[in-house]
């Protein structure tokens, strides 16, 4: 694999030999390890391994909760509370698994802020950030599966409203629909379809996630200066990094834990406080809940898919209706995201580095995400569809509009030579300090 210049695993005793001619399965091990990582990478460097955290807790739940679930419409409402009451352990796993889904999408759009951020997503790591989104877009997917499951009133009008939207499609949209619930209604093959899905996909995650480090084990790290690992000679590379083993894992684990723990908190003095009342009650085609809600973790886009409305001015002259409307801009608003590498035309990677007027674009681009996820959650009427409606705008501007005009613009200020004088200009080496000290007259 090539990549950045690093020590190697050389077999030492007999056996090392014997197994690394056959199989260098230690050897790839140590390569992963001992990865020579930028040593000045902040604490916002800490989310691929909460993600992996939570990929592992979420296939290690689900797998246990699958034993004792039924994915039939008669029985699966009542296989969870069958869980939830009988099962030894059981409302723990299913508190874990729940609110786990949340910690996933914490973790993944603080990851995908990062990445917006510091422009990892551009060159040479644009593939690690479009395998990004491939991983998200099955994350969403998964999520919305998993949510079916429970068969609960939410789970069922839900799955119908989201199913719905591919009725949008001109001509094919209806038999799309039909073809995705098996039926003429979410019914019995669609939970059981669901089911499987969202049984297989995060393995497929698994996969994609595999091939994210691959993409950038073999870029290296991008990291807060934006400045490249000098690759003259390994001797020159230690200057600009340091091993995974010990130090990144160290750091990565304590992050973990203090996360865990306000995680664990979570899940055992609160674990419903995320879940919707709603979801509580058996699914009932006959009655439609006042007000149909996805989890919070899709309220962003919620909002965006329904903040067009057909009195827009737009929808009067564009030849389809809001509903497709709405299905573009939602999907839109995740295009632009996996396009952002090739969109921003700045030469300077990270927002350090970049003008004010990057840093206060950017910062209102998390505004708006957390304003429409609030407005995600309110009634499709004024005002919330009115702010919707300019959130999208925003969003959308952000990424076609100000990214591809400001590079061009904007008067970035001086980089950091390397990454060594970054580090030594937040962390004085011990002599420089020491120097420092004896030149500076005592009182
Ligand atoms: C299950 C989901 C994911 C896992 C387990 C994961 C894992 C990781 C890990 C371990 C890193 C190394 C450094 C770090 O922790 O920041 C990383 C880096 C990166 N990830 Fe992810 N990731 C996931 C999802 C995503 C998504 C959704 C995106 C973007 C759409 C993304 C984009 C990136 C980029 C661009 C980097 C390189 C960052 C840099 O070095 O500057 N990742 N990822």
């Amino acid at each position: 694999m090539s990549g950045i210049p690093h020590e190697h695993y050389t077999p030492k005793t007999g056996i090392e030999r014997w197994l690394h001619s056959r199989l260098p399965i230690v050897g790839m091990m140590y390569t992963t390890l001992m990865i020579p990582t930028p040593k000045n990478l902040n604490w916002m460097w800490i989310w691929g391994i909460v993600l992996t955290f939570c990929l592992v807790l979420q296939i290690a739940t689900g797998i246990v909760l699958v034993m004792h679930y039924t994915p039939t419409v008669a029985d699966a409402f009542a296989s969870i509370q069958h869980i939830d009451r009988n099962v030894v352990g059981g409302g723990l796993l299913h508190d874990l698994h729940a609110n786990g889904g949340s910690l996933f999408f914490v973790a993944v759009y603080a990851h995908i802020f990062r990445g917006l951020y510091y422009g990892s997503y551009k060159a040479p790591r644009e593939i690690t950030w479009i395998i990004g989104i491939l991983i998200y877009l099955a994350m969403m997917a998964t999520a919305f599966m998993g949510y079916v499951l429970p068969w609960g009133q939410m789970s069922f009008w839900g799955a119908t409203v989201i199913t719905n939207l591919f009725s949008a499609i001109p001509l094919i949209g209806d038999p799309i629909v039909e073809w995705l619930w098996g039926g003429f209604a979410v019914d019995n093959p669609t939970l059981q379809r669901f089911f499987s899905l969202h049984y297989l996909l995060p393995f497929v995650i698994a996969a994609l996630v595999a091939v994210h480090i691959w993409a950038f084990h073999t870029t290296g790290n991008s990291n807060p200066t934006g400045v490249e690992v000098r690759r003259d000679s390994i001797e020159v590379v230690k200057k600009d990094t340091v091993p995974f083993w010990p130090y990144y894992v160290v750091k990565d684990l304590y992050a973990l834990s203090l996360i865990l723990t306000i995680f664990a908190a979570f899940v055992w003095f609160m674990p419903d406080y995320l879940g919707h009342p709603d979801n509580y009650k058996e699914a009932n085609p006959l009655v439609t809940p006042a007000h149909i809600v996805p989890e919070w973790y899709f309220l962003p886009f919620y909002a965006i898919l329904r903040s067009i409305t057909d009195d827009l001015w737009l929808m009067m002259i564009l030849p389809f209706d809001a509903k497709l409307g709405g299905v573009l801009a939602m999907f839109g608003s995740i295009v632009v995201l996996a396009l952002v590498p090739w969109l921003d035309t700045s030469r300077v990677r990270s927002g350090r580095y970049r003008s004010k007027w990057f840093r206060g674009w950017f910062w209102l681009l998390v505004l708006d995400f957390f304003v429409l996820t609030w407005c995600g959650a309110q009634p499709a009427e004024p005002p919330y569809s009115i702010i919707s409606l300019v959130g999208t705008i925003y969003w959308l501007a952000y990424f076609v509009v100000i990214l591809p005009i400001l590079g061009l613009v904007e008067k970035p200020a001086p980089l950091p030579e390397t990454i060594e004088a970054d580090f030594d200009a937040h962390y004085p080496p011990k002599e420089a300090v020491a120097a420092n000290a004896a030149a500076t007259p005592a009182e």
